[in-house]
C-alpha cells in the first residue's frame, strides 16, 4: 500500500529553494499524525531541506549517489526499492519523487492551500477520474495561518484499478 503525503498551492507549487514556501503549524501537526510510527520515503533533495531523521518512522533516502550516508536513515538507489521497505508507505517527495509514485499510489493524503505561490516545485495535475475524494476538513485562515487550506483524502478509483 502506497500513500503520497503532500501540501499544494492552487497553481501546483509545493516548494521554493528546496524550502517549504508556508508555515501552516496545523498542516505539520496533521502531517506527523498521518506518518508517526510508519515508514516514509523521501528524495535525497527533500531529505536535505528537513535536514535530519524525522522522529517516530523509519526514514528511507532515494539517491543515485552510491556513496550517500545519513545517520538514522535508510539509504536505497530506486523508488521501486523503496516501496519494498514496509508494507506500507507514505512518501512525502519532493516534487521528482512525487512523480514517479504517483501511478503507484493508493491514497494521497493532500493539503489544499488556498492561495498561488512562486514555487520552482510542482506537483503534478491529478486525473479526476482516477481518484474519489473520501474525506476533506476545511480549515480558516487564522493568526497562525496565513491561507485557509483542506485536508482532503483521496483514493484510487475502484474502477482505474479494475481496468488496469
Ligand atoms: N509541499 C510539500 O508537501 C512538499 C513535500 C516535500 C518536499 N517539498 C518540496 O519539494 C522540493 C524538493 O523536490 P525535488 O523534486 O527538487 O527533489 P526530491 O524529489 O526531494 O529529490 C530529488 C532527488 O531524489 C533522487 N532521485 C529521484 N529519482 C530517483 C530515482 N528514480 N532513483 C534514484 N534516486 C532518485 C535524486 O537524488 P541524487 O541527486 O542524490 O541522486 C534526486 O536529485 C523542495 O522545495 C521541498 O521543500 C514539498
Amino acid at each position: 500500500m502506497v500513500h503520497l503525503v503532500v501540501a499544494v498551492a492552487e497553481n501546483g507549487a509545493i516548494g521554493k529553494d528546496n524550502q517549504l514556501i508556508w508555515h501552516l503549524p496545523n498542516d505539520l501537526k496533521q502531517f506527523k499524525k498521518i506518518t508517526s510510527g510508519h515508514t516514509i520515503v523521501m528524495g535525497r533533495k527533500t531529505y536535505e531541506s528537513i535536514g535530519k531523521p524525522l522522529p517516530n518512522r523509519t526514514n528511507v533516502i532515494i539517491t543515485r549517489n552510491p556513496e550517500y550516508q545519513a545517520e538514522g536513515c535508510v539509504v536505497v538507489s530506486s523508488l521501486e526499492e523503496a516501496i519494498q521497505k514496509d508494507t506500507e508507505v507514505y512518501v512525502i517527495g519532493g516534487a521528482e519523487i512525487y512523480n514517479q509514485a504517483l501511478p503507484l499510489t493508493d491514497v494521497i493524503h493532500i493539503t489544499e492551500v488556498h492561495t498561488s505561490v512562486d514555487g520552482d516545485a510542482f506537483f503534478p495535475k491529478l486525473d479526476s477520474a482516477e481518484w474519489v475524494e473520501v474525506s476533506r476538513e476545511e480549515h480558516a485562515a487564522d493568526e497562525k495561518h496565513d491561507y485557509s487550506f483542506d485536508f482532503v483524502e483521496l483514493r484510487r478509483s475502484q474502477i482505474e484499478k479494475i481496468q488496469a
